[in-house]
């Protein structure tokens, strides 16, 4: 990930609240709704008992949500490769879906707070545990959410790296937060991604899933070619799960690779809620990473953050689900660039932590619980700078994961 500093810029603060997204009215969407849902193969229907085992409570446009993040691909480059093309024939895509800034780790980072919250880099940030993130609307709904994280060492591992570097934190859109990455229970949510396909023979995906393909899978250390195979692979090995008929997924990738152009990113909408005429076609309205925030905030009445994603500019609901649930978009015609990453509270609070060095620390087994994180290889010295508003403060830390332990 490319490392840049932006300095001297006006210090707006990334998380000012804003109005909410309007919605219809309950009464008039229930109609649209279920006139859209009844073109798919796998309409939604009430299903009250669907949240005791899953979390997966009844959405108005899907009971699954997933989304899979790619690295660092142009979407020219992507758009012109084979093995996305033929995935797009599957659904809709995007082609007007943008990433919020760069470098990868405020991307992520907005991806679940609704704002880069002042990260400008990729280094060990950890969010104070008083921000709120889609992880705690998702929670207060009674809903379920897990990140599968390829290559983790264990259940909830905060380090900054693992197993050489093929698993890295700034890619973890959870763990970054405190208020996950801190407490046990929550952060048993963040997994190895195996876990993915025992929770699917289980029937126990979460309703609110974030699939992080490793180093190599996802683009970062290989190509855009490289990570088409990889996910259609991916797609392939799960495209037989259960829960599918019933999700919304979406495909896309942190930021763009070129940053002194717009942050267009190529994005695609899979899964069986995905209406059969709308399938093979493209939408090419104005979203960015915050229309992933906006669209499940408004299918589960979640509320929302007040940040990014209850920006009328930058959280345009996906198309047809916001058809479905009588959401009106905006048309976007100045068209921001999205290609630097706003100062905040945390600029200039991260930390440098040494990279736990791989070892042979093994994944954990799948039937594991979070306590399998104490053996976890990240044991060691971090060495921690807190730039505080009254100076510089270094501490030497045992990095003992997990931090509470
Ligand atoms: C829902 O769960 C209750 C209690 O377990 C059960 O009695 C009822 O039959 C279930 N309903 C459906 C539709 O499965
Ligand atoms: C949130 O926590 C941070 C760090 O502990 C603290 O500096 C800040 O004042 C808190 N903010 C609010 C609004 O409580
Ligand atoms: C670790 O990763 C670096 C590049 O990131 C690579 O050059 C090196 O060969 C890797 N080492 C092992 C043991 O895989
Ligand atoms: C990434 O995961 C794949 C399996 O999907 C594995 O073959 C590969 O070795 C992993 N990459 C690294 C750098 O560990
Ligand atoms: C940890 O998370 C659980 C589940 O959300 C919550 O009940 C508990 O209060 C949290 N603990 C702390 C110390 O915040
Ligand atoms: C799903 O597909 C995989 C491979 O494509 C196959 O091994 C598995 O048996 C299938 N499962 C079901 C339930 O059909
Ligand atoms: C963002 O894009 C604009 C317009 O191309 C360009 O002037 C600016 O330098 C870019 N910013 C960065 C940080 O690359
Ligand atoms: C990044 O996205 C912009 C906007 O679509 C696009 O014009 C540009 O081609 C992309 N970067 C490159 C080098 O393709
Ligand atoms: C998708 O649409 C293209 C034309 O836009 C067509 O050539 C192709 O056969 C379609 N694929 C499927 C699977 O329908
Ligand atoms: C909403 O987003 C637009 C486009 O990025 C930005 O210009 C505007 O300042 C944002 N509004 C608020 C209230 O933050
Ligand atoms: C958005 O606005 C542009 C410019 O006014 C117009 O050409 C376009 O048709 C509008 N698109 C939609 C979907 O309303
Ligand atoms: C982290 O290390 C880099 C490289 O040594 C240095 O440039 C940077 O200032 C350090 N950041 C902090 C927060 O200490």
């Amino acid at each position: 990930m490319r490392s840049l500093t932006f300095v001297a810029l006006s210090a707006l603060l990334a998380i000012s609240s804003v109005n909410a997204q309007s919605s219809g009215s309950a009464s008039a969407t229930a109609s649209a709704s279920l006139a859209l849902m009844s073109a798919s193969p796998s309409a939604i229907t009430a299903d009250a008992n669907n949240t005791a085992a899953s979390g997966a409570s009844v959405g108005k446009a899907f009971k699954y949500f997933m989304q899979v993040w790619l690295e660092n691909n142009d979407y020219s480059t992507v758009a012109a490769l084979p093995a996305y093309q033929k995935l797009a024939e599957q659904g809709i895509l995007l082609t007007n879906y943008n990433a919020i800034t760069h470098p990868s780790e405020p991307n992520y980072v907005a991806a679940a707070g609704g704002s880069n919250l002042g990260i400008t880099d990729d280094a060990y940030y950890s969010i104070p545990a008083n921000v709120s993130s889609i992880w705690d609307l998702v929670e207060a709904k009674g809903l379920k959410w897990k990140t599968y994280q390829e290559d983790i060492p264990s259940y909830g591992f905060s380090g900054f790296s693992a197993h050489n570097g093929s698993y890295v934190r700034k890619h973890n859109p959870a763990i970054i937060f405190d208020s996950i990455g801190l407490n046990d229970t929550r952060s048993a949510n963040v997994v190895p991604a195996n876990v993915l396909y025992d929770d699917i023979a289980a029937n126990n995906v979460p309703a609110y899933s974030f699939y992080t393909p490793n180093i190599t899978n996802d683009g970062h250390d290989t190509t855009a070619a490289f990570a088409g195979d990889w996910v259609t692979n991916f797609w392939t090995s799960i495209s037989n799960a259960t829960f599918l008929k019933d999700a919304l997924v979406l495909i896309t990738f942190d930021e763009n690779e070129t940053y002194s152009t717009r942050n267009q990113v190529w994005a695609l909408l899979l899964g069986g809620v995905i209406p059969a005429n709308l399938k093979n076609t493209t939408d090419n309205t104005y979203y960015t990473h915050y229309s992933a925030l906006s669209t499940v905030e408004q299918n589960w009445n979640l509320g929302n953050l007040g940040r990014g994603d209850a920006n009328q500019t930058e959280a345009n609901v996906f198309s047809f689900v916001a058809n479905a649930l009588g959401v009106t978009n905006v048309n976007v015609t100045n068209v921001p660039m999205n290609n630097i990453s706003i100062p905040g509270m945390l600029t200039n609070q991260s930390w440098n932590a040494t990279h736990p060095k791989s070892t042979s620390t093994p994944l954990p087994s799948s039937s594991a619980n979070s306590s399998a994180s104490g053996s976890a290889s990240a044991s060691g010295a971090i060495a921690v700078t807190a730039v505080t508003g009254l100076g510089v403060a270094t501490a030497i830390v045992a990095a003992v994961l997990p931090y509470l332990l």
